[in-house]
């Protein structure tokens, strides 16, 4: 049995307004939430037990995944009145695994919001050979500024986490998935806000604890910011288009450049749909144009809208800054 944790709790305020009513964590990709692609990796992975650390709009989560069963897992949630940060969120998620004292079963934490075709298996292997207290995910970048970087000695171990800086001394970065032997939970203040990344990382580096990194440069994106958010929904769609069976689409419309379409939707005569994201019950009607755009759920588009690069919702249409 290996257990998990879901940090899903952030306000993703770069991908605002997009996650005005919907979390980044369940924003689609590729007509399916971004958590539950991670759950399918997770069970991949040998994974059966996760708790999903919420927060902000907790209540999107329960509806949708339930008890886990229909993906053969068995989800918890744990709920942050207030956001605990990373750290703290993993505090009080781990309450909900009820893990035994003395237990030295590894616990998977993973950001919420970051896509990985790694070899999570592997990665947990790793961690449990070298008896490591954290073993952590490592990529990399081309450029490494817009990331805290984590060098590594010649054993893997991490020697420093270093915040964001104009000239990085390595391109490896932390890429959001960590194996914790369930000791290392005990290091973290209860009710408390605490950023795994600048205060628990770095204190158990000062104190000399086993933290290693698993460097594997397989797909990954964070999907933090719209761009990189209909980047990584093409990526997936793995063709010109993604469609839910339960959506009708006119035979004249051509749908392009990994597009998807939600359950639900209707797509009238002549609509173009290019390199976009089209959630769950949206009517386009007849002749509209839509690139490079992403509609909110159950939007009613007119007849010959252009909507080009921007967010659209019935009540709020904004530029996406792509
Ligand atoms: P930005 O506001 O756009 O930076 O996004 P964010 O709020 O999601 O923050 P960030 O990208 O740093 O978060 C990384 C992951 O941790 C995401 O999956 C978040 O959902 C999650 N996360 C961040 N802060 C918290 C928190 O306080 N509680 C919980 N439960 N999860 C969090």
């Amino acid at each position: 049995m290996t257990l998990g944790i879901l940090l899903v709790g952030g306000m993703g305020t770069r991908l605002m307004p997009l996650t005005r009513d919907t979390p980044k964590p369940m924003l689609p990709i590729a007509g399916l939430p971004v958590t539950e692609h991670q759950l399918m990796a997770a069970k991949r992975a040998g994974i059966t037990t996760i708790v999903l650390a919420t927060s902000y709009l907790s209540d999107v989560f329960t509806p949708y995944f339930g008890d886990g069963s229909q993906w053969g897992l068995d989800v918890r949630y744990a709920v942050e009145e207030s956001p605990l940060g990373t750290g703290g969120a993993i505090k009080n998620a781990a309450a909900a695994l009820n893990l035994k004292a003395g237990s030295d079963e590894p616990i998977v934490i993973f950001n919420g919001d970051v896509l990985s075709s790694h070899n999570l298996a592997k990665q947990i292997q790793e961690h449990v050979a070298h008896n490591a207290d954290v073993t952590l995910h490592l990529t990399h970048v081309e450029d490494a500024r817009a990331y805290g970087c984590v060098p590594v000695d010649e054993s893997g171990r991490v020697t420093a986490f270093l915040e964001k800086m104009e000239n990085p001394i390595t391109n490896t970065i932390n890429a959001g998935s960590y194996v914790f032997h369930p000791s290392v939970i005990e290091t973290i203040a209860a009710n408390t806000v605490v950023s795994v990344e600048r205060d628990v990382f770095p204190a158990l580096v000062t104190a000399g604890k086993k933290i290693y990194g698993y460097i594997e440069d397989a797909y990954w994106l964070d999907i933090g910011t719209p761009r990189a958010l209909l980047a990584g929904s093409k990526h997936l769609v793995y063709g010109d288009f993604k469609v839910d069976p339960t959506s009708t689409i006119a035979a004249s419309a051509k749908l392009q450049d990994g597009s998807s379409i939600g359950a639900g939707c209707e797509v009238g005569d002549d609509v173009v749909i290019s390199g976009s994201i089209v959630c769950a019950g949206v009517v386009i009607e007849t002749g509209s144009e839509i690139r490079n755009s992403f509609i909110a759920p159950n939007s009613h588009i007119p007849k010959d809208s252009k909507i080009i690069g921007n967010y659209y919702s019935n009540e709020l249409i904004s530029p996406l800054n792509l």
